[in-house]
């Protein structure tokens, strides 16, 4: 008889749509792994700029995505995840902003993607995944049985990254951060590769004004069916 595939409940959306927190919830919910493919395309970025290398360089950053190790590491003490680029934890340096525009530049090559289809589908490991990122419901994995694709108003998600980069001690402006979510989502949205957009068959749900337990306690009831 063959195997019925792992669940998978894929988690698409702009930056800031809450994503992150919602997918964590989700995770420790069912007890799935969790794949944060933005931290991956963040690595790529952050190696490439590392290495001096122009990022419009197609050739040259797909060169990179293609030798450069990278490795998720859970610290045990309930802290974030340590993200580790050619054995250096860089976990800290992607998540500023300035690696999230560069993780959206380098994102547009299709050399980048391509090389990290095979990482990524490798994330699917028994009991299920949740797949956290732009294109999971659309290429990475069609056939997942849930698809929900998370959106919040532009202003709302510019307040909740201000939030999270002051508690991490970071000096932005929130004008600034609604100048950069906004540039990133047109740069997402419009790019020829896997451009951010819901699958047909996903889910849409609008988070403003909604806590991150709300999300995922409704996304937890579309997985459970009800
Ligand atoms: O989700 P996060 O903000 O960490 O992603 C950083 C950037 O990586 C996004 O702006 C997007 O350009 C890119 N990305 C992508 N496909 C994914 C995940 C992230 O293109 N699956």
């Amino acid at each position: 008889m063959p195997r019925s595939p792992v669940p998978v409940l894929t988690i698409d959306g702009p930056s800031g749509s809450g994503k992150g927190t919602v997918c964590r919830l989700l995770a420790r919910a069912l007890g799935w792994h969790l794949l944060d493919s933005g931290a991956l395309y963040r690595a790529i970025g952050y190696a490439a700029s590392m290495a001096g290398i122009d990022l419009s360089d197609a050739g040259a950053v797909t060169r990179c995505a293609e030798a450069t190790r990278i490795r998720f590491r859970d610290p045990g003490d309930g802290g974030e995840t340590q993200v580790i680029v050619n054995g250096h934890d860089a976990g800290d340096e992607i998540r500023t902003e300035t690696c999230g525009a560069a993780a959206s530049a380098i994102a547009a090559i299709p050399g980048v993607r391509t090389a990290l289809l095979d990482l990524q589908r490798g994330f699917r490991r028994a009991p299920g995944l949740v797949a956290d990122g732009r294109d999971m419901g659309t290429v990475i994995f069609p056939d997942a049985a849930t698809k929900v694709f998370l959106t919040a108003s532009a202003a709302e998600r510019a307040r909740r990254r201000h939030k999270q980069l002051k508690a991490k001690g970071l000096d932005v402006t929130l004008a600034a951060l609604l100048h950069e979510i906004e540039a990133r989502d047109a740069r997402d949205a419009s790019r020829a590769v896997a451009p951010l957009r819901a699958a047909p068959d996903a889910v849409v749900i609008d988070t403003t004004g909604m806590s991150a337990q709300a999300a995922a306690d409704k996304v937890l009831a579309l997985v459970h069916g009800r």
